[in-house]
């Protein structure tokens, strides 16, 4: 695990150093769980996006995109209940002075009991060696069986409590379970008290009435209070989906672990409308789609698990996150949540206007269900980067910092290396930029020795260079060097276009995902 925390501390250095993610206001001391994208973040990011968003409008023809205001009528919060249970309980140490989540220090002293669970399998496993039984021994050993009891005994008494919203009952399992606050090591704890993640500011001047608006936490709303105009204009017919892409923001209290938690982020959601009845089999088919986009990465199909909710929030009737796993453990990078008719009967009751759906094969108008699939941008290039960051030991004693992004998700595609500055190689590694950088991103770079530029190259995660020689000017070829395994092949500079292209191009990723 510490050897996990140091890696992760070396990415957040990466991240910066190579111009991925900045802290923002930096200049000012920086400002506390905000971020700015650098010139290789935006890049990422944007290929990020592109493929979420293609593999939903591209894909399926049932789906269309918006791009709604982040200020909406403040009655739509009310609507959608935010304004009254969009809350984190928070407790405070006396000592500290800290503030934490009540429900994040429970989870914590849970994850620490799973840990110990698993280092007894491990060790067991390292004495028992191949004959080792894993659920046999889950089973029947009793410290495995004495720590599980008790897991589940806290478990059980966390989710009622998280369920009946019992704060009190928040405050005395903190108690009971002895958990001290990490910083003053002591149970010095204040009460528990709910407190609105929202930002708020003033529409409008105070002379004419100002109204108080909310900073969207969420993008869905967008797309619940658009429906009808979407459904109408596009002549959609159920089952149909709206996708966005755009900013939320919450006042996070905890707020750490780099950009996995800020409190300005970027939302990928879609609504898909279905009919009453039917949205158990979509919640279905979609958990199965979405799993399947994130495996199409390659970044290892055992980083990826479902975690099903014990507690659903007040508009679910089912919901399960897809977790990846990080540098810190199995954590949340998308929800995918069955949202029943609550939003739009909800939005339908505080505007007092219709949002039913005429359904032609039913002969009959209903408010329809919803599934929604919602991913935080932050999050998924977060986990990219944690999947593809790698040190690695070369022949010889030399190291390497490498990303093994995919090539599809690469800021930069191509990098063009004259072996030296003089002769025409310069000019000549010019020309093929110039060919090139319709089709995709490259850089050109002529300083410093060549193994130092395929150095910079792999620490943004460059998945080809081509080095221009004195051949070159001979024979029109040149040397292609393939990232993750050093290779180098000799190739005309006619076929580059295809080789990269084939390699780097969103679709094919697409093309694994299709035929759902
Ligand atoms: N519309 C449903 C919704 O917003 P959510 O589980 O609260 O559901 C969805 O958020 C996704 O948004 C999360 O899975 C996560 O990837 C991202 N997200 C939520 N809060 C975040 C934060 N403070 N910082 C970064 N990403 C966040």
């Amino acid at each position: 695990m510490a050897q996990q925390e140091e890696v992760f501390k070396k990415l957040i250095s990466h991240c910066k150093e190579y111009g991925f993610v900045f802290p923002s206001s930096e200049i000012y001391d920086g400002l506390s769980a905000v971020y700015d994208y650098g010139q290789m973040g935006v890049e990422l990011k944007n290929n990020i996006k592109k493929y979420w968003w293609d593999s939903m409008v591209l894909l399926h023809e049932n789906i269309v995109g918006i791009d709604s205001a982040i200020f909406m009528h403040p009655t739509i919060w009310k609507a959608s209940g935010h304004v009254d249970a969009f809350n984190d309980p928070l407790i405070d140490n006396r000592d500290s002075k800290k503030r934490y989540r009540a429900d994040v220090l429970i989870e914590d002293l849970l994850a620490k009991m799973d840990e110990k669970i698993e280092k007894e399998v491990e060790k067991a496993a390292k004495r028992f060696g191949d004959s080792f039984d894993e659920k046999l021994f889950r089973e029947t050993n009793p410290r495995v069986q004495e720590h599980v009891a008790k897991r589940e005994e806290l478990h059980n008494r966390f989710v009622k409590a998280m369920n009946d919203n019992n704060l009190e009952e928040l405050r005395q399992i903190i108690l009971d379970y002895e958990i001290v606050c990490p910083l003053s090591g002591t149970r010095n704890w204040t009460e528990v008290r709910q407190f609105n993640l929202m930002f708020s500011t003033e529409m409008g001047s105070t002379a004419d009435g100002s109204m108080k608006v909310y900073l969207r936490p969420e993008t869905a709303q967008g797309i619940f209070v658009n429906y009808l105009n979407v459904q109408k204009t596009g002549r959609m017919r159920i089952p149909f989906g709206i996708a966005q892409i755009g900013k939320a923001f919450r006042n996070e209290i905890v707020a750490r672990q780099f950009i996995f938690r800020m409190r300005e982020f970027e939302q990928m959601e879609m609504q898909f409308f279905v009919r009453p009845g039917e949205e158990l089999k979509w919640f279905a088919k979609w958990k199965e789609t979405r799993l399947k986009w994130h495996k199409a990465l390659g970044l290892g199909d055992n980083k990826y698990r479902f975690h099903d909710h014990d507690k659903l929030a007040h508009y679910a009737n089912a919901a399960t996150d897809i977790e990846f796993e990080m540098p810190f453990g199995f954590k949340e990078v998308e929800g995918i949540h069955s949202r029943t008719n609550f939003d739009l009967s909800s939005h339908e009751k505080y505007s007092g206007k219709k949002l039913q759906y005429f359904d032609p094969e039913l002969n009959e108008s209903y408010v329809p269900y919803v599934i929604e699939t919602s991913i935080g941008v932050d999050r998924m290039f977060l986990s990219v980067m944690a999947a593809s960051y790698c040190e690695e030991e070369l022949e010889g004693g030399d190291t390497r910092v490498v990303l093994r992004l995919p090539a599809a998700l690469a800021p930069v595609k191509l990098a063009v290396l004259p072996l030296v500055r003089k002769d025409g190689l310069a000019e000549k590694a010019r020309e093929i930029v110039d060919a090139l950088r319709f089709d995709f991103k490259c850089q050109y770079d002529e300083k410093d020795s060549i193994g130092k530029r395929y150095r910079r190259q792999d620490a943004i995660g460059t998945p080809f260079c081509v080095t221009v020689d004195h051949d070159t000017l001979v024979d029109n070829c040149v040397t292609i060097r393939f990232r993750d395994t050093m290779e180098q092949k000799r190739v005309p500079i006619d076929e580059l276009a295809h080789i990269i292209g084939e390699q780097v191009s969103i679709k094919s990723l697409l093309q694994k995902i299709a035929n759902d």
